[in-house]
């Protein structure tokens, strides 16, 4: 029997890669190309890699390690990238990153003062 593959998909870039089951979402993202920012290696030590499953029945089941980084934020959907494997299809969403969120809010505020 040959190896299975699972699709991944990235929010918000709607990026799709084809990968075998048990990638990690984090090798995942290299693949599609999606930015995921890292420091720890992927070791479940910096949290920098968390993304929110839109669809968790193709990721697999949190190991303790990625439970107790996350700890009540699993309860919105979290993940750790480095952790999660697709074990089925499966579609995260990439939290934008915070510098550049400030950044946009600050851009928008100024096109409405702009305005007036
Ligand atoms: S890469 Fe650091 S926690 Fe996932």
């Amino acid at each position: 029997m040959g190896a299975v593959n699972v699709q991944v998909t990235f929010l918000p870039e709607n990026k799709t890669v084809t990968v075998r089951k048990g990638t990690t979402l984090l090798a995942a993202s290299r693949l599609a190309k999606v930015a995921i920012r890292t420091r720890c290696g992927g070791y479940a030590g910096c949290l920098m890699c968390k993304v929110v499953a839109e669809d968790s029945s193709g990721l697999s089941p949190a190991e303790e390690k990625e439970r107790n980084k996350l700890g009540s934020s699993m309860a919105e959907g979290y993940r750790l990238a480095c952790q999660a494997k697709a074990v089925g299809s499966a579609i995260v969403r990439v939290p934008e990153d915070p510098l550049k969120a400030a950044i946009r809010a600050q851009l928008a505020r100024q096109q409405e003062e702009d305005l007036w």
